[in-house]
């Protein structure tokens, strides 16, 4: 898939809602993100920092920066969670994933602002990602956590995710779960707009 172009972006944002209703506007990065996004991730706690990155930074590299706002650039997209403040737009969370076609898996990480912490962020972005993944055609979606990372443990668990050993790395803990989003409860913009294009596609629908 190709990078996605930047003036179709905005139609792919889906609205969800924390514990107790604060709506948040969740939308792929975009180049106008760049001073934000690397702010956001300055104002996270050491630990989440590290939690996130698996390291002690204190900010995205350039590189690694310029990778997150690339959206769609080799089935890697970046998400972010936004809501109003004093009129402007801040970023609460972000999310990354990566589509690997060849196993039809989606693979993700995430991070939550911790001043909303345990607010139902997390809960709510990952049943997002899920419909992502089912838009995409995965049939699994993973990811990998520190095992020092209780929070993301228990909130995986939650989810319904199964714990395996990480491949390669001791510290680490991979999460697994099938795909059970049905088509027609699809709860994300992406994939209805999928969904759509698919029929535009099918011969029936031009008949
Ligand atoms: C892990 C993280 C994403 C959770 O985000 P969140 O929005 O606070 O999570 P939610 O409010 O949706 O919590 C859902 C469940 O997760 C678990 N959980 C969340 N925070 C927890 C904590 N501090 N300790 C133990 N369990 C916790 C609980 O089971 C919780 O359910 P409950 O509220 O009914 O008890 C957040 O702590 C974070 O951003 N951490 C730093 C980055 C990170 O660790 N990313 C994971 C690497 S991929």
């Amino acid at each position: 898939m190709s990078i996605l172009r930047l003036e179709d972006l905005k139609q792919y944002s889906d609205r969800l809602r924390t514990r107790d209703g604060t709506a948040l506007n969740v939308r792929f990065v975009e180049p106008r993100d760049t001073e934000e996004f690397q702010h956001y991730v300055r104002s996270l706690s050491t630990r989440s920092r590290y939690n996130r990155f698996f390291g002690a930074i204190s900010e995205l590299p350039q590189g690694l920066l310029h990778d997150f706002l690339r959206v769609g650039e080799g089935e890697r997209f970046t998400i972010v969670a936004t809501m109003m403040v004093d009129g402007f737009e801040a970023i609460v969370a972000e999310a990354r994933y990566a589509f690997h076609a060849e196993t039809a898996t989606l693979e993700f990480g995430l991070s939550v602002d911790d001043r909303w912490h345990g607010h139902g962020i997390a809960t709510a972005l990952m049943k997002n990602l899920e419909c992502r993944a089912a838009a995409l055609g995965a049939e699994h979606m993973f990811g990998d956590t520190l095992r020092s990372n209780d929070a993301m443990v228990s909130l995986a668990r939650k989810a319904g995710f199964a714990f395996v050993n990480h491949p390669d790395d001791w510290k680490l803990v991979r999460f697994d779960k099938e795909i059970s989003v049905a088509p027609k409860d699809i709860p994300c913009a992406s994939w209805r707009l999928a969904a759509l294009s698919r029929q535009a596609d099918s011969p029936s629908a031009t008949a």
